[in-house]
Parts: structure tokens; sequence; C-alpha cells
């Protein structure tokens, strides 16, 4: 099963009057259960890469199926709902909401795709609790440590069980042995 294939993916920026080309012609295949590592050096592109993965932003040219759709085909809308129902998402820099609470982040991705708000507190607290989180459920994000937060950033993506985590430097923040237990 196809979880997400990219050919021939090609990303170019324009930058002042030259264009430089991030990503040339890409192609692989990522099956059910897979895991892949992309290890390159800083401003290679890696970022780049997963965001276009993820539907955030579009390659110049070539084609992402995710679920074996054609993403080019696809409505903006479409497009939101296979990040929202299909896509885990843990950003290099971790976007956390700032007016909300630990909890609250964890529980929006599954108050959006339309679960009961008993139900997605319980999941919320459950996988806080796997990232060793609890006693900071309540707080505000930026009264954690880097490493905390990046932990919520992780929980957060992980909450609705997605088919396809696309995880960008998601343990750099973190102790060799907390990085262990996340993986
Ligand atoms: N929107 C943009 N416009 C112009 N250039 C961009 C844009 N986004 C990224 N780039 C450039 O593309 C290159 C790759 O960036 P990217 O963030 O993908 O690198 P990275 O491999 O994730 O690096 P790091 O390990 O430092 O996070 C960089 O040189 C960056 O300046
Ligand atoms: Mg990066």
């Amino acid at each position: 099963m196809s979880v997400l294939r990219l050919t021939k993916v090609c990303k170019k920026f324009n930058s002042g009057n030259e264009t430089i080309t991030i990503l040339n012609n890409i192609s692989f295949e990522l099956l059910e259960g897979e895991s892949i590592a992309l290890v390159a050096p800083s401003g290679t592109g890696k970022s780049t890469l997963l965001h276009v993965c993820a539907t955030l932003d579009t390659p110049t040219s070539g084609v992402i199926h995710i679920n074996n759709k054609n993403t080019s085909q696809l409505s903006d809308n479409e497009k939101s709902n296979i990040r929202s129902n299909y896509i885990g998402f843990v950003y290099q820099f971790h976007n956390l909401l700032p007016d909300f609470t630990v909890l609250e982040n964890v529980m929006i991705p599954l108050l959006i795709q339309g679960l009961k708000k008993k139900e997605v507190i319980v999941k919320a607290k459950n996988i806080l609790n796997r990232v060793n989180l609890y006693k900071k459920i309540n707080s505000m994000p930026k009264y954690l440590s880097g490493g905390e937060q990046q932990r919520v950033a992780i929980a957060r993506a992980l909450v609705s069980n997605p088919k396809l985590i696309l995880a960008d430097e998601p343990t750099g923040n973190l102790d060799p042995y907390t990085a262990s237990h996340i993986f």
C-alpha cells in the first residue's frame, strides 16, 4: 500500500535575478509501515522537501501521490482534508499556537476532524502522557523549555494516529534518552 510517492519532483526558488534549484528530480515511494530518514547538510532542502510532501508547498514540476491520489489534481479544500485526516506534521520550529494551553494545542487536530470534545480530551491527555508531559497540560507554550515545546508538537502530530508522519528534525532539541523514547 503506497502512502507517499514522489515522481521527478523539482522545486526552484527565485532569488534576486537567478533561479535556484533546491529539489532536483526527486523520486521515491514510501509504503505502509516503512520509515525513511533524510540526512543532509543545513540549507540543502530537507524542510522544503517535507513541506512539498505535506502539500504545504507545491512542487515546481513533478507529481506527488498521497494515498495513491495525485495531489496536483486536488482543490485547496481537498488538500486541507488530506493534511487533517492523513498527515501528522512536526515542524522544525514547532509552530505551537501561543494563546492556547498545551492540552488545547494537542486537542485542535481532533476538534478539526469533528470528534466529540470528551473523547478529544481523553486522547490528547493520553498522548501527552506518553511524551511525559502530563504535568504540563495546562501550561502555556511559552513557559515550556525548547524540548518540552518540541514534545508538545510531536504529541499534536501523533494524536490523530495519522498514516503518514512527516517530522522535520523532531528530536533536535532533545537529549539522547528522550529522543530515543520519542522514536
Ligand atoms: N520561499 C523561499 N524562497 C527562496 N529560497 C528559499 C525559500 N524556502 C527555502 N529557500 C532556500 O532553500 C534552501 C533550502 O532550505 P531548507 O529550509 O529546505 O533547508 P534545510 O535542509 O531544511 O536546512 P536546515 O538543516 O538548516 O533546516 C535554503 O537555501 C533556503 O534559503
Ligand atoms: Mg530544515
